[in-house]
């Protein structure tokens, strides 16, 4: 079976993980916490980096620690993994959905203004598998109605918006590390942010709001998001490739894309000028023209050995959010297409070119192209 992605594991991690067990600092202090923190903030061109438990806890630590709770609205694309909604609805804000853009999958920007109403707080935009979002246009947006910025960058690491990384654009960014992700810690996640008020009170509630002066003292209700100082050591070793892990995806994805622009009925993946993909997930779209249906064309590419997966389902189609009364008889037809026709192909970093190739033939060979 060749896999949708797996983590690329070496000896490095092994190393870091050991020097952690070995010295007894296998909690949330110590040395690789600071290094990776540090390190990866650097990397995203941000001052500091908190790190948390995952991408999801990490979304729920930028919003509590901007304050935003019951009676405060935050804008989410329609098209996303369901952790970025939960988060919101975590702090008790309402979420409020935006369609997609139907090249670049990402929330779109000419549809936000007129969800904005006088309770909204917050854009949280999504950079959908690893395409950066328009950037520009929603920054002008927050600040024309003075709302915050948090990037939900968790399939976006190292993706680059006019000369800029994704996570360092907006007032506060969140990363996941979880496994499958450009770089992994196995589970983990980290907020982002240049402004030191939104990093200090977000160190403060992912450890439990204990009071700096007063221990046991909790001068707010805080979260235990602390993330453990082995899945750290996990996360440097990565953070030491991930210029190649980076560049394994992109490379990937332009071999894909130079064997899959001939067969008719598949939309590549975009990359918009001035930005660069970091392919996170190679997913393309299956049209009509192509013959079979995207449901078929996974079933019969399993048959074959390939793993693959359906795009996400669209927020308002949630079970978990109906559930909640929550966009009730909303549309989204950009989301609602793209969750009918989306895939996404074999895309780890380690993925070799013999694979791309076995992919591309089995996908002509289904459809039955002859060349
Ligand atoms: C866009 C997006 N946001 C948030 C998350 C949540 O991250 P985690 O699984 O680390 O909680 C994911 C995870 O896949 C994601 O794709």
């Amino acid at each position: 079976m060749i896999p949708v992605c797996e983590p690329l594991l070496d000896e490095k991690e092994l190393a870091y993980v050991v020097d952690c067990l070995k010295t007894n600092w296998i909690s949330s202090k110590g040395k690789y916490i600071k290094a990776f923190e540090e390190g990866f903030a650097r990397y995203c061109g941000c001052k500091y980096g908190v790190a948390t438990t995952s991408g999801t806890t990490a979304l729920h630590l930028a919003l509590a620690s901007l304050g935003i709770g019951p009676g405060d609205e935050v804008i989410v694309p329609a098209f996303t993994m369901a952790a970025t909604v939960f988060a919101v609805v975590y702090t008790g804000a309402k979420p409020v959905l935006v369609d997609a853009e139907p090249d670049t999958w990402n929330i779109d920007p000419a549809k936000i203004e007129e969800k904005i109403t006088g309770q909204t707080k917050v854009i949280l935009p999504v950079h959908i598998y690893g395409h950066p979002c328009e950037m520009e246009a929603i920054m002008e947006i927050a600040k024309k109605y003075n709302l915050w910025v948090v990037e939900d960058a968790a399939e976006a690491h190292g993706a680059e918006y006019k000369g800029k990384k994704a996570g360092s654009i907006g007032h506060v960014s969140c990363f996941s590390f979880y496994a499958n992700k450009i770089i992994t810690t196995g589970e983990g996640g980290m907020v982002v942010t240049n402004e030191a008020k939104i990093a200090q009170k977000a160190r403060l509630l992912k450890d439990l709001a204990f009071s700096p002066e007063k221990r046991f003292l909790h001068t707010s209700l805080g979260f235990n998001y602390r993330m453990t100082n082995i899945q750290a050591a996990i996360g440097l070793a990565q953070l030491e490739k991930i210029d190649d892990l980076v560049a394994a995806r992109r490379h990937n994805a332009h071999y894909y894309n130079s064997l899959l622009k001939d067969i008719p009925g598949i939309t590549l993946p975009v990359k918009r000028e001035e930005t660069k993909n970091v392919y996170w997930m190679y997913g393309i779209l299956i049209e009509d023209e192509f013959g079979l249906n995207r449901d078929e064309l996974m079933a019969r590419l399993k048959e074959k050995g390939i793993e693959t997966r359906t795009f996400f389902y669209p927020m308002h189609q949630q079970p978990a959010f109906q559930a909640m009364n929550l966009f009730k008889d909303e549309k989204y037809p950009v989301a609602e297409a793209l969750a009918q026709k989306g895939l996404y192909l074999p895309s780890g970093s380690g993925l070799k070119k013999e694979e791309i190739e076995e992919v591309y033939k089995a996908i002509k060979e289904i459809k039955g192209v002859r060349y």
